[in-house]
Formats: structure tokens, sequence, C-alpha cells
């Protein structure tokens, strides 16, 4: 039996990606998406779930509309590496969703759905954290439906946002603390030094976008983002971010993690949003979070592959 999957997300190029994994793994049913503000506004991240959706024939998947902003202290507003419209500016080029979102707010949808599931969850943050903290805040119940979350977030060496900060974990410090550090969830966490050295060369993406329409359209999201990470990476390539943690939830151990203690600084110096990893040997503390490091990584960009080629034909 397939594991029941939502996807939390704020699309975003690598977004978009891990939606269309999502959507082409027998493994996983989607049955819900909620949205964030993220990448860019939630006005916008919500257009581009509903229109991916559609592109992804699963216009039958509800889509909530979650947090505009963060938990408690706003963030600086930054030019996106995602493009004018979290699509590299070519949101329009997918097809026009035939329904709006769905009537329930995001933590109302992402309630609901929980409360109905017969067998555990799996749930899939890929953007700031504000949806899934007000969640379990106020509805701390659904923690026994949720098998795992899977979070896309933090970097345990470095940050993209500042030195120390990764994305999603900076746009909202507060949020990322109470889910990764003070609830008792089963989490992985797929930070960005892994998905990074997952990044996929242009070439990858040529080969892809020969698979079919759909394969073809989604490549047509990446050149803003595909220009952000050549100058990122110093070659031609994009980090799949968000997708490699979906591939996490779809194959359960197709990632290598490791178990830490782990804390995210809330204070607004300069190291805000970061992740702080206790990686001493022997350590006496309370919770550890399971931190994924290690991946085949050629055999995960050809599931990666794979999965997104076959789109086309699981239509
Ligand atoms: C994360 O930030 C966003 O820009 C991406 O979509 C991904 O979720 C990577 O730091
Ligand atoms: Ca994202």
């Amino acid at each position: 039996m397939p594991i029941p999957l939502i996807i939390d997300t704020d699309p975003g190029v690598d977004d978009a990606f891990a939606l269309a994994l999502a959507a082409a793994s027998p493994e996983v049913e989607l049955i819900g998406v909620t949205t964030v503000f993220g990448n860019v506004s939630l006005e916008n991240t919500t257009r581009n779930a509903l229109r991916l959706l559609a592109l992804l024939g699963r216009d039958d998947v509800p889509v909530g509309v979650g947090a505009s902003r963060p938990l408690v202290h706003p963030q600086p507003h930054l030019s996106s590496a995602h493009g004018s419209d979290g699509l590299s500016g070519y949101a329009g080029t997918l097809p026009e969703p035939t329904r709006g979102p769905d009537a329930r707010d995001a933590v109302t949808l992402l309630r609901e759905l929980l409360d109905a599931a017969d067998r555990p969850v799996t749930v899939v943050p890929i953007g700031p954290l504000t949806n899934i903290a007000l969640l379990l805040a106020a509805h701390p119940h659904v923690k026994a439906k949720i098998g795992r979350l899977v979070v896309m977030g933090g970097g345990v060496t470095g940050g993209n946002v500042t030195a120390t900060a990764e994305f999603n974990v900076w746009s909202d410090p507060e949020a990322a603390r109470r889910v990764l550090v003070e609830e008792d969830v089963p989490t992985t966490l797929v930070p960005m030094d892994l998905t990074r050295r997952c990044a996929v060369a242009g070439g990858w993406l040529a080969e892809l976008a020969g698979t079919s329409e759909v394969a073809a359209a989604l490549v047509g999201l990446t050149p803003d983002y595909l220009a952000t990470y050549r100058r990122f990476l110093g070659w031609d390539g994009m980090a799949v971010h968000d997708a490699v943690a979906v591939a996490e939830a779809v194959r359960p151990g197709i990632l290598t993690s490791t178990a830490f203690p782990v804390d995210v600084d809330c204070s607004f110096g300069p190291n805000r949003g970061a992740l702080v990893v206790d990686r001493r040997l022997e350590v006496d503390a309370p919770k550890e979070l399971d931190i994924a490091l290690d991946a085949d990584l050629d055999g995960l960009r050809a599931f990666l592959f794979d999965r997104l080629g076959a789109l086309g034909a699981r239509q």
C-alpha cells in the first residue's frame, strides 16, 4: 500500500521538481499540498502549486493556503534565486488550473487529512516551517498520525542566505526551532550540505527535457535558477534540494542519516536562523534529529531521472 504523503511547499523551481517526483512515484499517494510564503509571496507560491499540479494531471490533490509571513519576526525581503514569479518567470507557461485552492486553510487541511488517514502519513515540508509549527502547536494530537516528517532545511557546515543560515530555516527560525527542537515527531532533516552535492548538470536537464512534454515544461522553469546556481556551484548545474527530500520520503533510506542533537539560533546576531548541530562524540542530549548527510549521489540522480523521465507515461 502506498505511503500517504503531504507536501508543504513554497514553489520554487526545486519545489516543482519535488512535486513532480511525488506525482510520478507509485510508492506514495500524494493526498494534499499546503503552501507557505518563502521563495516568493504566498499568492505566487499558491498559484504556482496549483499550476504545477495541473501540469502533473493532479488537479484532484487539495491545495491548502498557509502562512504569508513568519510566526514572530518578519525577515528582510531577499530577491529570489527562483526568478520574479518563483519559476524563473515562466509560471505563465504552465496550464491554467481548473480550480482554486481548497476552502480549508493549510493547518485545517493538514489536520483533517491526518485525522482521516488510516495509515501513518509522511509530511514533507520543503519551505519555511511556519505551517507545521502552527499545526503542531494548535493540534498536537495529529503527531500520532505523522509517520515521519522529512524536512528540507538547514546547513550543518554553513548556509546559503547568510554564512551560517539556510533559506528555509532562516525564513522562520522560531517555527523551525519549534518543529526541529521542541517537538517529538520522528523527523529526518535533509540539509543543504547533502542537497548541494546532489546537484544535477545542465546536460542532465537537457536530456530530461527530451523525455516528454511534461518533463520539458518542468525543465522550461529552470533558466533563472540555473543561472544562479551556475554562479554558486562554479559549474553548469543546479541543486534540486526539495526533490532530494521527497526522494527520501518515497524510498526511505535512499539517504544515509545520522542522529545528532540540534538547536536553531533564534538570536538577532549574525547567526540568526543557523542550524546548530552538536557533532561531539559523547553528548548527553535529550533529543536527537536524524540528519541525512550522505547518499549514493549517482544512484540518486539516476532515480530522479528515471521517475521524472517517466512523467508523460504516467499521465
Ligand atoms: C531551500 O530554499 C529554497 O530556495 C528552495 O526551494 C529549498 O527549499 C534551499 O535552501
Ligand atoms: Ca522550497
